[in-house]
C-alpha cells in the first residue's frame, strides 16, 4: 500500500509573518488520526524554513525546500544547498519544477544532479515531470515525460529509490484552473509507473509513489485522488489557503 502524500508548495509567496499565520491555521485544523494516515509535507520559501520547522516540531508534518544547488558548497552567491536546508530539518525538497525549467532553464541533467545531491545528503527529491500544453497537442506528451523520468533518474539505485517521489504536472495546469481529467492524470501516472518499471524492475515501481500537482483544489481533489496511481498531490495555490489545504488533505485520508 503506498501512502498518499499531500504537499503544499507555496512557491514564492508568504513573507516571514505571513508564513507563521498560514501555517499555524494549517496546523491547528489537522487532526493527529489524518496525520497518521496521510503523509503531509509543507514546502515554504527558503526564508521562512527555519520558522517553519520551529512550528511543526512536535506535529507529524514534513518540511520541504523548492529547490537545492546540484553541490554541497562554494561559490555560488545566492544559491542554497542541501545541507543548509537539511540543517533546519527539511526532509524534502521539490526538483525540476516547470517553472524552474521554464523560467530558469534547468535541463534533465541539471535536475538529476541536484536529485543526486538531495539523496546524498539524505533528502528525498520530489521529482517534478510534465509537458507543456504545445507537446500535448503534438501528441509528444507521453514522449517528453518519459525522457524527463528517464534522465531525471539517471543512475539512481533501488536503494535511491524508495526515497524519490515524481509528481506528474501538466504545465497546461499550473495555476490556470485548468486541471487534468482524473483519467487523463491516472493514464500519465501509469505511463510514468511504466518508465520507472523499466529503469529499476516492477517492485520499485510499484511502491514509488507518484503525485499530481496542477490545479488540484478542495473540489476536485477527491476525484483525482480515488484513482489508482494517483498517490497523492502536490499542491500550489489551494495550499495558500487553509482551509483548502486541510479540506485537501482530509480527503486524501478518507
Ligand atoms: P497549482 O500549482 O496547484 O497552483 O496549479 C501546482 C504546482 O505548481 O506545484
Amino acid at each position: 500500500m503506498r501512502k498518499k502524500i499531500i504537499a503544499g508548495n507555496w512557491k514564492m509567496n508568504k513573507t516571514f509573518l505571513t508564513s507563521r499565520e498560514l501555517l499555524l491555521e494549517v496546523i491547528h485544523g489537522l487532526s493527529n488520526d489524518v496525520l497518521d494516515k496521510t503523509e503531509v509535507v509543507v514546502c515554504p520559501p527558503f526564508t521562512s524554513l527555519a520558522l517553519a520547522s520551529e512550528l511543526i516540531k512536535d506535529k507529524k508534518i514534513g518540511l520541504g525546500a523548492q529547490n537545492i544547488h546540484q553541490k554541497d558548497d562554494g561559490a555560488y552567491t545566492g544559491e542554497i544547498s542541501a545541507p543548509m536546508i537539511k540543517s533546519l530539518n527539511c526532509q524534502y525538497v521539490i526538483l525540476g519544477h516547470s517553472e524552474r525549467r521554464q523560467y530558469f532553464g534547468e535541463p534533465n541533467h541539471l535536475i538529476n544532479a541536484k536529485v543526486k545531491n538531495a539523496l546524498k545528503n539524505e533528502i528525498k527529491p520530489i521529482l517534478c515531470v510534465g509537458e507543456t500544453l504545445e507537446e500535448r497537442e503534438k501528441n509528444l506528451h507521453l514522449k517528453i515525460v518519459d525522457e524527463q523520468v528517464t534522465l531525471g533518474l539517471k543512475d539512481l539505485s533501488v536503494e535511491n529509490m524508495k526515497n524519490v517521489i515524481v509528481a506528474y504536472e501538466p504545465v497546461w495546469a499550473i495555476g490556470t484552473g485548468k486541471t487534468a481529467s482524473p483519467e487523463q492524470a491516472n493514464d500519465m501516472h501509469v505511463a510514468i509507473r511504466e518508465a520507472v518499471e523499466n529503469l529499476f524492475g516492477k517492485e520499485t515501481a510499484d511502491n514509488t509513489r507518484i503525485l499530481y500537482g496542477g490545479s488540484m483544489n478542495d473540489k476536485n481533489a477527491s476525484e483525482l485522488l480515488a484513482k489508482q496511481d494517483i498517490d497523492g498531490g502536490l499542491i500550489g495555490g489551494a495550499s495558500l489557503k487553509a482551509d483548502s489545504f486541510i479540506k485537501i488533505i482530509n480527503s486524501a485520508a478518507k
